[in-house]
Protein backbone atom coordinates (compact mmCIF):
# COMPACT_ATOMS: atom_id res chain seq x y z
CA UNK A 1 0.00 0.00 0.00
CA UNK A 2 1.31 3.15 -1.12
CA UNK A 3 1.40 5.68 2.29
CA UNK A 4 1.53 9.04 2.51
CA UNK A 5 2.27 11.44 5.67
CA UNK A 6 -0.73 12.86 7.36
CA UNK A 7 -0.76 16.49 6.79
CA UNK A 8 -1.74 17.60 10.54
CA UNK A 9 1.28 19.68 10.86
CA UNK A 10 2.28 21.02 13.93
CA UNK A 11 0.71 17.53 15.78
CA UNK A 12 1.52 13.79 15.36
CA UNK A 13 2.90 12.39 11.87
CA UNK A 14 0.48 9.71 11.30
CA UNK A 15 0.73 7.68 8.46
CA UNK A 16 -2.18 7.32 6.40
CA UNK A 17 -3.41 5.53 3.40
CA UNK A 18 -2.65 7.64 -0.08
CA UNK A 19 -5.61 10.00 -0.91
CA UNK A 20 -6.12 9.73 -4.41
CA UNK A 21 -3.06 10.41 -6.80
CA UNK A 22 -0.47 12.82 -5.50
CA UNK A 23 1.97 14.34 -7.83
CA UNK A 24 4.67 12.35 -6.03
CA UNK A 25 8.15 12.50 -7.55
CA UNK A 26 9.88 9.79 -9.38
CA UNK A 27 10.89 6.81 -6.39
CA UNK A 28 9.41 9.08 -3.89
CA UNK A 29 7.06 7.40 -1.23
CA UNK A 30 5.89 10.02 0.62
CA UNK A 31 4.49 13.75 0.35
CA UNK A 32 4.29 15.96 3.33
CA UNK A 33 4.46 19.32 2.32
CA UNK A 34 2.82 20.64 -1.27
CA UNK A 35 4.17 23.86 -1.83
CA UNK A 36 2.80 26.66 -4.11
CA UNK A 37 5.72 29.41 -5.26
CA UNK A 38 4.15 32.56 -6.06
CA UNK A 39 6.62 35.09 -8.72
CA UNK A 40 8.66 32.97 -10.85
CA UNK A 41 11.35 35.29 -11.52
CA UNK A 42 15.17 35.14 -10.85
CA UNK A 43 14.76 34.20 -7.11
CA UNK A 44 12.55 30.83 -7.73
CA UNK A 45 14.65 29.61 -10.70
CA UNK A 46 17.97 29.85 -8.64
CA UNK A 47 16.79 29.16 -5.35
CA UNK A 48 13.03 28.39 -4.07
CA UNK A 49 12.37 26.06 -6.99
CA UNK A 50 15.53 23.40 -7.30
CA UNK A 51 15.71 23.66 -3.65
CA UNK A 52 11.63 22.52 -2.74
CA UNK A 53 12.60 19.64 -5.46
CA UNK A 54 15.53 18.54 -3.78
CA UNK A 55 13.82 18.19 -0.58
CA UNK A 56 12.86 15.01 0.40
CA UNK A 57 9.20 16.34 2.40
CA UNK A 58 8.43 18.63 -0.22
CA UNK A 59 6.48 18.40 -3.35
CA UNK A 60 6.50 20.87 -5.65
CA UNK A 61 2.25 21.37 -6.21
CA UNK A 62 2.63 24.15 -8.91
CA UNK A 63 3.15 28.24 -9.82
CA UNK A 64 2.21 31.38 -10.31
CA UNK A 65 3.09 34.32 -11.85
CA UNK A 66 1.44 36.78 -13.81
CA UNK A 67 3.48 36.33 -16.84
CA UNK A 68 2.56 32.86 -17.78
CA UNK A 69 5.69 31.87 -19.73
CA UNK A 70 7.51 32.01 -16.44
CA UNK A 71 5.28 29.89 -14.67
CA UNK A 72 5.66 27.17 -17.14
CA UNK A 73 8.98 27.31 -17.88
CA UNK A 74 9.06 26.39 -13.76
CA UNK A 75 6.30 23.37 -14.40
CA UNK A 76 8.52 22.02 -17.46
CA UNK A 77 11.51 21.87 -15.35
CA UNK A 78 9.71 21.31 -11.70
CA UNK A 79 6.62 19.69 -12.40
CA UNK A 80 3.29 20.48 -10.86
CA UNK A 81 1.09 22.88 -12.06
CA UNK A 82 0.82 26.67 -14.10
CA UNK A 83 -1.77 27.89 -12.06
CA UNK A 84 -4.06 30.88 -13.65
CA UNK A 85 -4.02 32.98 -10.33
CA UNK A 86 -3.25 33.34 -7.11
CA UNK A 87 -6.53 32.79 -6.03
CA UNK A 88 -6.58 29.14 -7.86
CA UNK A 89 -3.23 28.18 -5.93
CA UNK A 90 -4.96 29.51 -2.62
CA UNK A 91 -8.18 27.83 -2.70
CA UNK A 92 -6.58 25.01 -3.87
CA UNK A 93 -7.25 22.50 -0.30
CA UNK A 94 -3.96 20.18 -1.72
CA UNK A 95 -1.44 23.20 -1.23
CA UNK A 96 -0.25 23.23 2.09
CA UNK A 97 2.14 25.69 1.97
CA UNK A 98 3.38 28.58 -0.52
CA UNK A 99 6.63 30.10 -1.20
CA UNK A 100 6.08 34.39 -2.34
CA UNK A 101 8.77 35.58 -4.57
CA UNK A 102 7.39 38.38 -6.11
CA UNK A 103 8.36 42.26 -6.26
CA UNK A 104 8.21 43.50 -2.80
CA UNK A 105 5.07 45.82 -3.33
CA UNK A 106 2.96 42.58 -3.48
CA UNK A 107 4.70 40.41 -0.37
CA UNK A 108 2.09 41.52 2.32
CA UNK A 109 -0.50 41.34 0.75
CA UNK A 110 -0.30 37.95 -0.81
CA UNK A 111 0.83 36.90 2.40
CA UNK A 112 -1.83 38.10 4.34
CA UNK A 113 -4.25 36.29 1.90
CA UNK A 114 -2.45 32.94 1.79
CA UNK A 115 -2.32 32.75 5.97
CA UNK A 116 -5.82 33.32 5.80
CA UNK A 117 -6.42 30.84 2.98
CA UNK A 118 -4.70 28.61 5.90
CA UNK A 119 -1.27 27.99 4.29
CA UNK A 120 2.19 28.65 5.91
CA UNK A 121 3.90 30.88 4.08
CA UNK A 122 7.93 31.22 3.42
CA UNK A 123 8.23 35.00 2.58
CA UNK A 124 11.35 36.11 1.00
CA UNK A 125 12.95 39.54 1.81
CA UNK A 126 12.38 42.47 2.68
CA UNK A 127 9.29 41.09 4.12
CA UNK A 128 6.89 43.89 3.29
CA UNK A 129 7.37 47.57 2.12
CA UNK A 130 5.94 49.28 5.16
CA UNK A 131 6.07 48.61 8.95
CA UNK A 132 2.56 48.50 9.35
CA UNK A 133 2.27 45.97 6.54
CA UNK A 134 4.96 43.54 8.33
CA UNK A 135 2.55 44.21 11.91
CA UNK A 136 -0.19 42.72 9.97
CA UNK A 137 1.68 39.59 8.44
CA UNK A 138 2.45 39.16 11.99
CA UNK A 139 -1.12 39.06 13.16
CA UNK A 140 -2.31 36.82 10.18
CA UNK A 141 0.13 34.26 11.21
CA UNK A 142 -0.70 34.74 14.54
CA UNK A 143 -4.58 34.72 14.12
CA UNK A 144 -4.21 32.10 11.49
CA UNK A 145 -1.67 29.65 13.69
CA UNK A 146 0.10 29.00 9.83
CA UNK A 147 3.69 29.66 9.52
CA UNK A 148 5.87 32.52 8.25
CA UNK A 149 9.26 32.86 7.74
CA UNK A 150 11.11 34.97 6.35
CA UNK A 151 14.22 34.19 3.84
CA UNK A 152 17.09 36.00 5.74
CA UNK A 153 19.27 33.48 4.07
CA UNK A 154 22.57 34.68 5.26
CA UNK A 155 22.71 33.23 8.69
CA UNK A 156 22.94 29.51 6.95
CA UNK A 157 25.66 30.11 5.17
CA UNK A 158 28.56 28.08 6.69
CA UNK A 159 30.94 30.89 7.41
CA UNK A 160 28.35 32.57 9.42
CA UNK A 161 27.06 29.45 11.09
CA UNK A 162 30.67 28.77 12.85
CA UNK A 163 30.84 32.82 13.19
CA UNK A 164 27.84 32.49 15.04
CA UNK A 165 29.30 29.45 17.20
CA UNK A 166 32.36 30.98 18.10
CA UNK A 167 31.04 34.20 19.26
CA UNK A 168 28.89 32.68 21.55
CA UNK A 169 31.53 30.40 22.79
CA UNK A 170 32.78 33.90 24.32
CA UNK A 171 35.98 32.99 23.12
CA UNK A 172 36.68 36.53 21.12
CA UNK A 173 35.41 38.41 24.19
CA UNK A 174 32.88 41.18 24.24
CA UNK A 175 31.84 42.25 20.80
CA UNK A 176 32.64 45.86 20.28
CA UNK A 177 32.26 46.93 17.08
CA UNK A 178 31.32 45.86 13.40
CA UNK A 179 31.79 46.23 10.03
CA UNK A 180 29.21 44.87 7.24
CA UNK A 181 29.11 45.51 3.82
CA UNK A 182 26.68 43.94 0.54
CA UNK A 183 27.73 45.45 -2.78
CA UNK A 184 27.56 44.70 -6.27
CA UNK A 185 27.20 45.67 -9.32
CA UNK A 186 23.31 46.15 -9.49
CA UNK A 187 20.17 43.87 -9.63
CA UNK A 188 19.21 44.38 -13.49
CA UNK A 189 21.49 41.78 -14.70
CA UNK A 190 19.69 39.33 -11.55
CA UNK A 191 15.88 40.12 -12.43
CA UNK A 192 14.20 38.10 -14.84
CA UNK A 193 13.47 41.61 -16.90
CA UNK A 194 17.44 41.82 -17.40
CA UNK A 195 17.39 45.42 -18.19
CA UNK A 196 17.16 48.60 -16.42
CA UNK A 197 13.52 48.44 -16.59
CA UNK A 198 13.22 45.79 -13.90
CA UNK A 199 10.73 46.56 -10.76
CA UNK A 200 14.10 46.70 -8.10
CA UNK A 201 14.39 50.07 -10.27
CA UNK A 202 10.91 51.59 -9.54
CA UNK A 203 9.79 53.17 -6.40
CA UNK A 204 6.12 51.92 -6.89
CA UNK A 205 6.99 48.20 -6.96
CA UNK A 206 10.54 47.90 -4.87
CA UNK A 207 9.94 50.83 -2.46
CA UNK A 208 14.05 50.81 -1.40
CA UNK A 209 16.76 49.80 -3.31
CA UNK A 210 20.27 48.78 -2.52
CA UNK A 211 18.85 49.11 1.32
CA UNK A 212 15.77 46.53 0.62
CA UNK A 213 17.81 44.22 -1.80
CA UNK A 214 21.24 43.76 -0.09
CA UNK A 215 20.87 46.02 3.40
CA UNK A 216 18.14 44.09 4.84
CA UNK A 217 20.19 40.61 4.72
CA UNK A 218 23.01 42.60 6.71
CA UNK A 219 20.45 43.91 8.90
CA UNK A 220 19.38 41.01 9.65
CA UNK A 221 22.70 39.17 9.67
CA UNK A 222 23.76 41.83 12.20
CA UNK A 223 21.20 41.34 14.59
CA UNK A 224 21.39 37.39 14.49
CA UNK A 225 25.46 37.31 15.32
CA UNK A 226 25.29 39.81 17.66
CA UNK A 227 22.42 38.54 19.61
CA UNK A 228 20.94 42.06 19.88
CA UNK A 229 18.58 44.41 18.27
CA UNK A 230 19.47 47.78 17.00
CA UNK A 231 18.54 50.83 18.96
CA UNK A 232 19.56 53.60 17.04
CA UNK A 233 20.59 54.24 13.76
CA UNK A 234 22.08 57.51 11.46
CA UNK A 235 22.68 57.01 7.67
CA UNK A 236 22.85 58.31 4.21
CA UNK A 237 20.64 56.61 1.86
CA UNK A 238 21.58 57.85 -1.57
CA UNK A 239 21.06 57.34 -5.09
CA UNK A 240 24.87 58.08 -6.98
CA UNK A 241 25.02 56.86 -10.06
CA UNK A 242 22.10 53.58 -11.47
CA UNK A 243 20.54 54.96 -14.51
CA UNK A 244 16.58 54.23 -15.42
CA UNK A 245 15.30 53.23 -18.67
CA UNK A 246 15.61 56.73 -20.08
CA UNK A 247 19.28 57.57 -18.44
CA UNK A 248 17.71 59.09 -15.79
CA UNK A 249 18.77 58.85 -11.74
CA UNK A 250 16.65 55.68 -10.39
CA UNK A 251 13.79 56.32 -7.53
CA UNK A 252 15.04 53.92 -5.43
CA UNK A 253 18.80 54.09 -3.59
CA UNK A 254 21.58 52.60 -5.10
CA UNK A 255 24.03 53.35 -2.12
CA UNK A 256 24.22 53.66 1.77
CA UNK A 257 26.16 54.15 4.38
CA UNK A 258 24.45 53.46 7.75
CA UNK A 259 25.86 53.86 11.42
CA UNK A 260 23.93 51.00 13.93
CA UNK A 261 24.09 51.50 17.91
CA UNK A 262 22.74 47.87 19.49
CA UNK A 263 20.76 48.34 23.14
CA UNK A 264 23.85 46.88 24.78
CA UNK A 265 26.35 49.71 22.93
CA UNK A 266 27.26 47.55 20.44
CA UNK A 267 28.31 50.18 17.38
CA UNK A 268 29.22 49.33 13.39
CA UNK A 269 28.83 50.63 10.19
CA UNK A 270 26.53 48.68 7.49
CA UNK A 271 27.17 49.80 4.02
CA UNK A 272 25.34 48.83 0.80
CA UNK A 273 26.29 49.24 -3.02
CA UNK A 274 24.35 48.64 -6.26
CA UNK A 275 27.65 50.47 -7.96
CA UNK A 276 30.31 47.95 -7.35
CA UNK A 277 31.18 47.19 -10.61
CA UNK A 278 33.78 45.05 -9.20
CA UNK A 279 33.43 42.12 -7.36
CA UNK A 280 30.87 41.16 -5.11
CA UNK A 281 31.74 42.00 -1.38
CA UNK A 282 29.35 40.16 1.12
CA UNK A 283 32.12 40.77 3.90
CA UNK A 284 31.59 41.21 7.70
CA UNK A 285 34.56 42.10 10.12
CA UNK A 286 33.61 41.59 14.21
CA UNK A 287 36.02 43.32 16.35
CA UNK A 288 35.93 41.38 19.67
CA UNK A 289 37.72 42.22 23.30
CA UNK A 290 39.82 39.06 22.55
CA UNK A 291 40.56 39.56 18.88
CA UNK A 292 39.18 39.85 15.15
CA UNK A 293 36.62 37.73 13.19
CA UNK A 294 36.83 38.30 9.39
CA UNK A 295 33.86 36.65 7.38
CA UNK A 296 34.23 36.84 3.25
CA UNK A 297 37.02 39.19 3.23
CA UNK A 298 39.37 36.35 1.89
CA UNK A 299 38.03 34.07 -0.73
CA UNK A 300 40.49 31.35 -0.07
CA UNK A 301 39.74 31.65 3.94
CA UNK A 302 36.03 32.56 4.42
CA UNK A 303 36.00 32.79 8.38
CA UNK A 304 39.37 34.59 9.18
CA UNK A 305 40.49 35.76 13.27
CA UNK A 306 43.20 37.34 14.29
CA UNK A 307 43.69 36.72 17.86
CA UNK A 308 44.85 39.98 20.06
CA UNK A 309 47.98 38.26 20.60
CA UNK A 310 48.36 37.97 17.12
CA UNK A 311 48.14 34.20 16.51
CA UNK A 312 45.82 33.54 13.79
CA UNK A 313 43.13 31.56 12.62
CA UNK A 314 41.92 30.29 9.02
CA UNK A 315 38.54 28.17 8.43
CA UNK A 316 38.48 26.40 4.95
CA UNK A 317 34.38 26.24 4.54
CA UNK A 318 32.07 27.15 1.87
CA UNK A 319 31.94 30.03 0.33
CA UNK A 320 28.73 32.60 0.29
CA UNK A 321 26.33 32.56 -3.04
CA UNK A 322 27.05 35.30 -5.50
CA UNK A 323 25.00 36.24 -8.25
CA UNK A 324 26.46 34.69 -10.67
CA UNK A 325 27.09 31.60 -8.65
CA UNK A 326 24.31 30.36 -7.08
CA UNK A 327 24.68 27.82 -4.35
CA UNK A 328 22.50 25.88 -2.37
CA UNK A 329 20.76 28.70 0.35
CA UNK A 330 19.46 26.11 2.77
CA UNK A 331 16.63 28.53 3.58
CA UNK A 332 13.74 26.18 1.92
CA UNK A 333 15.18 23.02 4.21
CA UNK A 334 14.65 25.27 7.19
CA UNK A 335 11.47 26.83 6.31
CA UNK A 336 10.16 22.56 5.60
CA UNK A 337 11.99 21.04 8.23
CA UNK A 338 9.88 23.73 10.38
CA UNK A 339 6.73 22.48 9.31
CA UNK A 340 7.25 18.68 9.19
CA UNK A 341 8.38 18.87 12.78
CA UNK A 342 5.51 20.96 13.90
CA UNK A 343 8.04 23.82 15.41
CA UNK A 344 8.50 27.79 15.27
CA UNK A 345 10.22 28.70 11.99
CA UNK A 346 13.64 29.58 12.92
CA UNK A 347 13.11 32.89 11.07
CA UNK A 348 10.36 34.71 12.37
CA UNK A 349 7.92 37.32 11.06
CA UNK A 350 9.60 39.70 14.48
CA UNK A 351 12.72 39.11 12.96
CA UNK A 352 11.80 40.46 9.51
CA UNK A 353 10.05 43.08 11.31
CA UNK A 354 12.89 43.89 13.70
CA UNK A 355 14.99 44.06 9.87
CA UNK A 356 12.78 45.45 8.48
CA UNK A 357 12.64 48.58 11.28
CA UNK A 358 16.64 49.23 10.73
CA UNK A 359 15.98 49.88 7.07
CA UNK A 360 13.32 52.26 7.24
CA UNK A 361 14.96 54.19 10.30
CA UNK A 362 18.40 54.51 7.71
CA UNK A 363 16.17 56.34 5.30
CA UNK A 364 14.10 58.28 7.67
CA UNK A 365 17.71 59.01 9.46
CA UNK A 366 19.06 60.24 5.89
CA UNK A 367 16.20 62.18 4.98
CA UNK A 368 15.60 64.12 8.35
CA UNK A 369 19.55 64.37 8.80
CA UNK A 370 18.90 63.20 12.09
CA UNK A 371 19.48 60.12 14.52
CA UNK A 372 16.21 57.70 14.68
CA UNK A 373 16.11 55.69 17.46
CA UNK A 374 13.77 52.32 17.15
CA UNK A 375 11.29 51.08 19.06
CA UNK A 376 10.81 47.35 19.67
CA UNK A 377 7.34 45.88 21.24
CA UNK A 378 9.16 42.37 22.07
CA UNK A 379 12.81 43.76 23.72
N1 LIG B 1 16.93 35.95 -0.37
C1 LIG B 1 17.68 36.43 -1.32
O1 LIG B 1 18.91 36.34 -1.28
C2 LIG B 1 17.04 37.11 -2.49
C3 LIG B 1 17.76 37.29 -3.69
C4 LIG B 1 17.11 37.90 -4.76
C5 LIG B 1 15.81 38.33 -4.65
N2 LIG B 1 15.15 38.17 -3.46
C6 LIG B 1 13.78 38.67 -3.29
O2 LIG B 1 12.89 37.86 -4.04
C7 LIG B 1 11.82 38.65 -4.56
C8 LIG B 1 11.74 38.41 -6.06
O3 LIG B 1 12.97 38.82 -6.63
P1 LIG B 1 13.52 38.23 -8.00
O4 LIG B 1 14.97 38.46 -7.99
O5 LIG B 1 13.01 36.86 -8.24
O6 LIG B 1 12.83 39.24 -9.02
P2 LIG B 1 12.51 39.00 -10.57
O7 LIG B 1 12.35 40.33 -11.18
O8 LIG B 1 13.52 38.09 -11.16
O9 LIG B 1 11.12 38.20 -10.53
C9 LIG B 1 9.97 38.70 -9.92
C10 LIG B 1 8.80 37.90 -10.48
O10 LIG B 1 7.63 38.24 -9.73
C11 LIG B 1 6.56 38.29 -10.66
N3 LIG B 1 5.47 39.06 -10.05
C12 LIG B 1 5.37 40.41 -9.95
N4 LIG B 1 4.20 40.73 -9.36
C13 LIG B 1 3.58 39.56 -9.07
C14 LIG B 1 2.35 39.24 -8.45
N5 LIG B 1 1.52 40.16 -7.99
N6 LIG B 1 2.02 37.93 -8.31
C15 LIG B 1 2.86 36.96 -8.73
N7 LIG B 1 4.04 37.22 -9.34
C16 LIG B 1 4.40 38.51 -9.50
C17 LIG B 1 7.15 38.90 -11.91
O11 LIG B 1 6.37 38.65 -13.05
C18 LIG B 1 8.50 38.22 -11.95
O12 LIG B 1 8.46 37.02 -12.70
C19 LIG B 1 12.16 40.10 -4.20
O13 LIG B 1 11.41 40.53 -3.11
C20 LIG B 1 13.63 40.08 -3.83
O14 LIG B 1 13.98 41.03 -2.84
C21 LIG B 1 15.73 37.54 -2.41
Amino acid sequence: MDLRISRKLGTKLLFVPAAGALPAKKGRRFVVVNVGIIGCGSITKFRHAPEYSSNKDANIAGFFDPQKERSLEMVQMYGGKAYESIEEMLTDKSVDAVSVCTANRFHASITIEALKAGKHVLCEKPMATSVEDAEKMIDAARESGKSLMVGHNQRLTDAHVKAKKILESGELGRIISFRTTFSHGGPESWSADKSSKTWFFNKKDAVMGSMGDLGIHKADLIRWLIGDEIVEVIASVLTLDKKGPQGELIEVDDNALCILRSKTGITGMLTVSWTNYGVEDNSTILYCSEGVMKIYGNPEFPLEIIWKNGEKAFYKIGSIQTNENQTKSGIIDLFIDSLVKGIPPAISGEDGLASLKIIFACMKSSAQGSSIRIDYPFI
